[in-house]
């Protein structure tokens, strides 16, 4: 046993395939390597969370239902019982960038930490999805599994997935719209609409979109990416997972000089990600949206 355990987690972003990749199409996602989530896990008398967003004893406490089930597994399966869990965090919660996941991630870390015990990929990955369970209903994986590893990736429920290589004089402005989305809302809606016949032919178109999207990537078409981006959009908007200022967002990217913008994540709120060649586009842009109030505004470059 150590005196405390540590865990740190990256967020992710996903470029193609949201919801989809939930009924087996393709995803393709991006590591967001500077934007983390740290744990520190120091053994106590209760189990208690300090973090910019909440204080106070997990137990009971709504919304954190994963969380708390993830450390009564790890209680069984590590020999400690309770800890103060201080997290830090550069990720905006509830934005589709992958902070439930990360912040899993990092748990199960800092407890195999605190523990001494080896934690392997196949372990933290089951313990990640366990908690993902409680926030999304029917986790595809790609959180958990991109939480823990470092690479762009082409992914796949129930697949193994395939990094892939994206080297493009483009760069993806990501910007939080405020308004905080439920992932577990937006996917039970659209299981409700999956029943209905004509939704699997637009889920399926979305991931065509993916597949797609993936040979422009490699044929570093970088208009046609634009156009696939506007595409899923529009599907996605179908599916009633946009948000008024997400698509007020899209449409003041596209009159700033994207090739192509569309939400990310599960929707209902979180975040746009907007497609723009070269730098200076991009960093015009994100300062437009700091001076019109967003203060969460990244940029993610599609360089090798
Ligand atoms: C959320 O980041 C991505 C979704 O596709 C849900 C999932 O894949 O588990 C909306």
């Amino acid at each position: 046993m150590n005196p405390f355990g540590v865990g740190m987690a990256h967020g992710k972003v996903i470029w193609f395939g949201e919801h989809a990749v939930v009924y087996h199409h393709p995803a393709i996602a991006l590591p967001l390597t500077e934007h983390r989530i740290h744990i520190k896990m120091d053994p106590s008398s209760k189990t208690e969370l300090i973090s910019p967003f909440f204080n106070g004893p997990l137990e009971g406490s709504q919304g954190f239902e994963g969380f708390i089930a993830l450390l009564e597994r790890l209680r069984e399966i590590l020999p400690f019982q309770d800890a103060t869990i201080t997290l830090r965090s550069d990720i905006p919660v509830g934005a589709g960038l992958g902070a439930s996941a990360a912040i899993a991630s990092a748990i199960v870390q800092a407890a195999f930490d605190l523990t001494d015990h080896p934690l392997d990929a196949g372990t933290h990955f089951d313990l990640i999805q366990l908690s993902e369970g409680y926030f999304h209903t029917n986790p595809s994986g790609i959180d958990a599994y991109l939480s823990i590893h470092d690479e762009a990736l082409r992914y796949r429920k129930d697949q193994s997935p395939e990094s892939i290589q994206i080297d493009l004089d483009a760069h993806l402005v990501i910007a939080h719209s405020n308004v905080s989305g439920s992932t577990k809302d937006a996917v039970e809606q659209i299981a409700r609409m999956m029943k209905e016949k004509k939704s699997s032919k637009k889920m399926a178109d979305l991931g065509h979109i993916t597949l797609n999207a993936l040979e422009a990537i490699q044929a570093k078409e970088l208009k046609k990416l634009g156009q696939l981006m506007n595409d899923a959009h529009g599907l996605l908007k179908r599916f009633n997972v946009s948000h008024p200022v997400l698509d007020d967002l899209v449409d003041q990217a596209l009159s700033h000089g994207a090739l192509g913008a569309k939400l990310s994540g599960g929707g209902l709120g979180g975040i746009m990600i907007a497609l723009f060649e070269g730098k200076s586009g991009a960093l015009a842009f994100q300062e437009h949206l700091h001076q019109s109030g967003y203060p969460h505004v990244f940029i993610k470059a599609l360089a090798a």
